[in-house]
């Protein structure tokens, strides 16, 4: 396993549409195996393809606390199926959004239909932490971010922040 080097915004990469994967192969499993390695050593709890680079439907999630407990999640071609009607909210960030939060609403329960690590299908009902997290990375997939979900205005001062940070400045 390798710790690749996780896509920051801005960076067009980003906003690219992943591809649906056609067979979970070695190819696949080793990509998912590298994301979960980067995921942990960045102490996130989800991961999409895409923030490694990779423009594949895949993403991993583990929302265990303990790292001696962990409980890794492969979703691949994962799809969000009945949606509640009711919202919870939690404070997002990103591992490709570096230090930036906010509160974002979404659907409180959840239907996941994914192909698992062994290329099996599954149905996953999720809610709470696990739902949010899912709904987060499943956006990834369609190049969109959490910080979509907020005004123009604080979503332009977030990316100048990031874009600033980004910048080499020097003073000779
Ligand atoms: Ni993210």
């Amino acid at each position: 396993m390798t710790i690749k080097k996780i896509i920051t915004e801005p960076n067009q990469l980003l906003r690219q549409v992943s591809s649906p994967v056609d067979k979970v192969g070695k190819e696949e499993r080793q990509i998912m195996d590298d994301m979960l390695e980067t995921m942990y050593a960045a102490n996130g709890i989800g991961l999409a393809a895409i923030q490694i680079g990779v423009p594949k439907r895949m993403i991993v999630v583990d929302i265990s606390k303990e790292e001696n407990k962990r409980e890794p999640r492969y979703f691949v071609n994962p799809v969000i199926k009945n949606k509640d009607t009711l919202k919870a909210t939690y404070e997002e960030g990103c591992l490709s959004v570096p230090n930036q939060f906010a509160e974002i609403d979404r659907p409180k329960k959840c239907d996941v239909e994914y192909i698992d690590y062994d290329g099996g299908k599954k149905i996953l009902k999720a809610e709470g932490l696990l739902a949010t997290c899912i709904q987060h990375e499943i956006d990834h997939l369609e190049g969109v971010l959490f910080i979509d979900y907020l005004s123009k205005l604080k979503k332009s001062m977030i990316i100048k922040k990031l874009s600033k940070n980004k910048s080499t400045r020097i003073v000779v």
